[in-house]
């Protein structure tokens, strides 16, 4: 290879730990992590997650004191999903004015009114058959109706407080739903951070674990994407963009990389990545067997999504990588 310049050594670059700082492409910075947490009811409660080790189901006076971290390493923000103590056909806890999360919201506004809280919209944690949506009798998901109770929850929470909706259904046509019922409540301003691509993943296994969330009967194929499919991805995302999301999403992150790039390219707008439950547990497994080291291996994992094209990464391991980031600068 001759690209016309003479005598160019890469190794030259990081012969000291200073020069390859000073070179590094991707830098991973807090303030662009959104930590996940499960609020329920109850008072003191902080209940470890068998499949999450270090995660907890927390009442509200517990994560206010978790939220003090929150604040103290500058991360960007906080992604709330509701473990409600009432499960019904029709999920009603979720647009209740007294659900856990606009309970939750509420007065994690009035302590810390400086926290960007995102909430996950959807029904699977409030319904008893564990779906996403409102099943017909032969256990079918009604995609239009489903849309007026997202509509529903996402005005009950911008009104309780929420900064950033973010519809995790993958109902078709729930952005442009949910935006119009936003705007005809005066809620102009409250952005959707759409999970656009969303595909039927086997990680997310610890997360419906945490919130009680898996399909009582059937799975979630018939509304989530295909693994193997790429164009699908473009043409979901065009979709939730021409519909009004604000920011696009992939998820899970880690086996979906190309996923990301791909749309950075071709839409070049607030991307997230979600790097979910099971890529959580997979790196918590393996250092507590001693297979790697956890605090490389997570800054590793986090540089490869931010380098993919993720301008915003979703991640239990906010608090902890940023712990690492704070002790290595
Ligand atoms: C709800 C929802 C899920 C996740 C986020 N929102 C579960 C699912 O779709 O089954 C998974 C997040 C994770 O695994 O960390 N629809």
């Amino acid at each position: 290879m001759n690209s016309g310049y003479p005598l160019i050594r890469p190794r030259r670059l990081r012969s000291s730990l200073k020069i390859s700082n000073l070179v590094r492409e991707t830098a991973l910075d807090p303030s662009k992590f959104i930590m996940p947490y499960f609020v329920t009811h109850g008072k003191a409660v902080k209940e470890p997650i068998e499949s999450m080790p270090d995660q907890f189901r927390y009442s509200i006076d517990e994560l206010l004191k978790e939220l003090k971290n929150v604040i103290g390493l500058n991360i960007g923000g906080i992604l709330l999903f509701g473990v409600p103590e009432h499960k019904d056909e029709l999920g009603s806890e979720s647009y209740s004015n007294n659900g856990i999360i606009q309970s939750a919201l509420r007065t994690i506004k009035d302590e810390y009114p400086d926290i960007l809280a995102i909430t996950d919209v959807c029904l699977c944690d409030y319904t008893s058959h564990g779906h996403c949506g409102i099943v017909d009798e032969n256990g079918y998901v009604k995609n239009d109706e489903t849309l007026e109770y997202l509509a529903k929850i996402s005005v009950s929470y911008a009104k309780a407080g929420a900064d950033i909706i973010a519809p995790s259904d993958m109902m078709d046509g729930r952005v442009k739903r949910i935006r119009e019922a936003l705007d005809d409540e005066g809620l102009v301003n409250i952005p959707i951070m759409a999970y656009s691509s969303k595909y039927a993943s086997s990680f997310y296994e610890p997360f419906r674990d945490a919130a009680d969330c898996s399909p009582k009967f059937g799975n979630r194929k018939s509304y989530q994407m295909d693994p193997s499919n790429s164009d699908e991805a473009i043409l979901e995302t065009a979709l939730d963009l021409d519909e009004g999301a604000d920011i696009i999403m992939v998820k899970p992150a880690l086996s979906y990389l190309d996923i990301i790039y791909r749309l950075k390219l071709t839409f070049k707008r607030p991307l997230a990545a979600y790097n979910v439950s099971g890529e959580y547990s997979m790196i918590k497994a393996a250092a507590k067997l001693g297979y790697l080291k956890e605090e490389t291996a997570v800054l590793e994992m986090l540089a490869s999504v931010k380098r993919a094209g993720a301008d915003i990464i979703i991640s239990y391991y906010s608090l902890y990588a940023a712990g690492l980031l704070g002790a290595r600068f």
